[in-house]
């Protein structure tokens, strides 16, 4: 029988996707799922169900699965991040050669391919970190996908890879070889960390259209759908305007009902701690995050909110919708920069050497976070030829100036209303911070000398030369006891 071009592992609905779209671009794939006692084999309910008819292979053991491989064999898979893809290796690796090509398009802690990258190559196997994005219907008709690994073997995958993406409308895939190691999954779990952000900024979009401008769900989705035709026009904001609408078959809307309690499944958090290992400032997504954590613990907010029912009676600052657009763009543009900063320091960290204007364009369609604006991203990468932060590009420092006096009219009426908008002020202090020439830092130095002797530096010696104080000295018991010059330059 002929050979398969590629394996796939584990068939939930977004292998099932992902078989059928391959399969669709012309290419032969075997299928395995692990067996599970009491339920039917997946393999089969797929081949008698969407699968039928088509150039799927099933088999029942990895061992029938390698064999029915062509070499070197790429086998790709879809299973839950963590011990799952450890064991799956771990029941594969006897029966591969060496060339053959693991890709794991899950979720994977990019620390965890970077480990098992290493100790596969120590027996000539590659594992390809492939980040993919898009959901189940991104899956079926074209995924945003950031492989990457040892790059000898993008020759092998990125064609199938390309050819199952999404495509801009020039025809450029949404795929692109990302860059060594464990950097496929590290893009994607940046991708999720923006894609946390972007959520939680539209949720106080929503919460400010109810709660401040009494908004009824006709009224929210129209201006949704108002925005999804203009600067803020992505795939979020262009489906939040069904979900307001939607009635369940009694009338009532789904959206009220749906609890307020929001879960995650960690690319969030891996993506604030590589923030915290590169040293990178990440407030929009760490807010998004946080709040998240904190939506889970419903009873406590309850009891809170019967404590302190109403922060501040006062009246507020008059809003409009014209506003809360420019707060969300505003604030979108903070958390983007942030995100690609993020991308940036860790592409130094590790000399991964990241595209950005390549990132931002595989982005731009069939993920989670696609969008009108990462074009504009896109083209600012492609036009600068080094780094540098996105708000001193031109083009987004217009769009800040134009939307910064609604911004802060939000965020001033919410704080003053006591309407919670982690992220939007997170994202406006972290613009302040960032524009902010001369910070208080100055005193925090002063204090760590002060009760450590940590050092600090001065203003008018050259960085890196530190001193101390022996502050002792300077407390002054009255206003004329002389003082002396007792800084001196710190010598190791
Ligand atoms: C994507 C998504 C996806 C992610 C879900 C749920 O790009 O297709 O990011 O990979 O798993 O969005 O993530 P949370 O459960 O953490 O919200």
């Amino acid at each position: 029988m002929e050979k398969s071009d590629i394996g796939l592992i584990g068939l939930a609905v977004m292998g099932e996707n992902l078989a059928l779209n391959i399969e669709s671009k012309g290419y032969r794939v075997s299928l395995y799922n692990r067996l599970h006692p009491h339920t039917p084999q997946a393999v089969d309910r797929f081949l008698a169900s969407v699968g039928e008819g088509k150039k799927f292979r099933p088999t029942y053991s990895l061992d029938q699965l390698v064999e029915s491989l062509k070499r070197p064999r790429k086998i790709l898979l879809m299973i839950q991040a963590g011990e799952p893809v450890d064991e799956m290796i771990t029941a594969l690796l006897p029966l591969l050669a060496q060339g053959d090509i693991i890709i794991d398009g899950g979720n994977s802690d990019y620390r965890d391919t970077r480990r098992r990258q290493k100790a596969l190559s120590e027996k000539g196997i590659y594992l390809v970190g492939c980040g993919i994005s898009g959901g189940e219907e991104g899956a079926l008709h074209g995924p945003s996908i950031m492989p990457g690994g040892d790059e000898t073997v993008s020759v092998e995958v990125l064609p199938l890879l390309q050819a199952i993406a999404a495509h801009l409308d020039d025809g450029t895939p949404c795929c692109s070889w990302i860059g060594p190691d464990g950097s496929g999954h590290l893009v994607k779990t940046v991708h999720n960390g923006i894609e946390y952000g972007d959520m939680q900024l539209i949720a106080e979009s929503y919460s400010l259209l109810k709660i401040k401008l009494k908004n009824n769900h006709d009224e929210m989705a129209r201006t949704f759908e108002a925005w999804n035709r203009g600067v803020l026009e992505s795939y979020l904001i262009g489906i939040t305007a069904p979900i307001l609408r939607y009635r369940e078959e009694d009338g009532g809307y789904l959206i009220d009902r749906i609890a307020d309690r929001s879960r995650q499944k960690g690319t969030g958090k891996w993506c604030i701690e590589a923030a915290l290992d590169s040293a990178t400032p990440l407030g929009v997504t760490t807010q998004a995050v946080f709040a998240r954590f904190l939506s889970a613990r419903e009873q406590e907010r309850t009891r809170a909110h019967r404590l302190y029912p109403d922060a501040d009676p006062a009246p507020i600052l008059a809003l409009g919708v014209d506003d809360l657009h420019h707060a969300l763009y505003a604030s979108k543009i903070m958390a983007y920069a942030q995100g690609f900063d993020l991308l940036y320091q860790m592409s130094c960290l590790y000399d991964w050497h990241l595209n950005l204007s390549t990132l931002a364009t595989i982005w731009r369609k069939g993920c989670i976070i696609q969008s009108r604006f990462l074009r504009e991203i896109a083209t600012v990468y492609r036009q600068t030829g080094h780094y540098e932060p996105l708000l001193f590009n031109p083009y987004f420092r217009e769009k800040i100036s134009l939307c910064l006096p609604s911004w802060r009219r939000v965020v001033s009426a919410a704080l003053s209303a006591g309407i919670a908008l982690p992220a939007t002020t997170a994202a406006l202090t972290a613009f302040d911070s960032w524009r902010c020439a001369k910070s208080p830092a100055n005193l925090i130095q002063a204090q760590r000398d002060y009760f450590g002797a940590h050092l600090y530096e001065r203003t008018d010696a050259p960085e890196g030369v530190l001193f101390h104080t022996d502050w002792s000295r300077r407390e002054p018991a009255d206003d004329s006891r002389p003082s002396s010059s007792i800084d001196s330059p710190h010598k190791d």
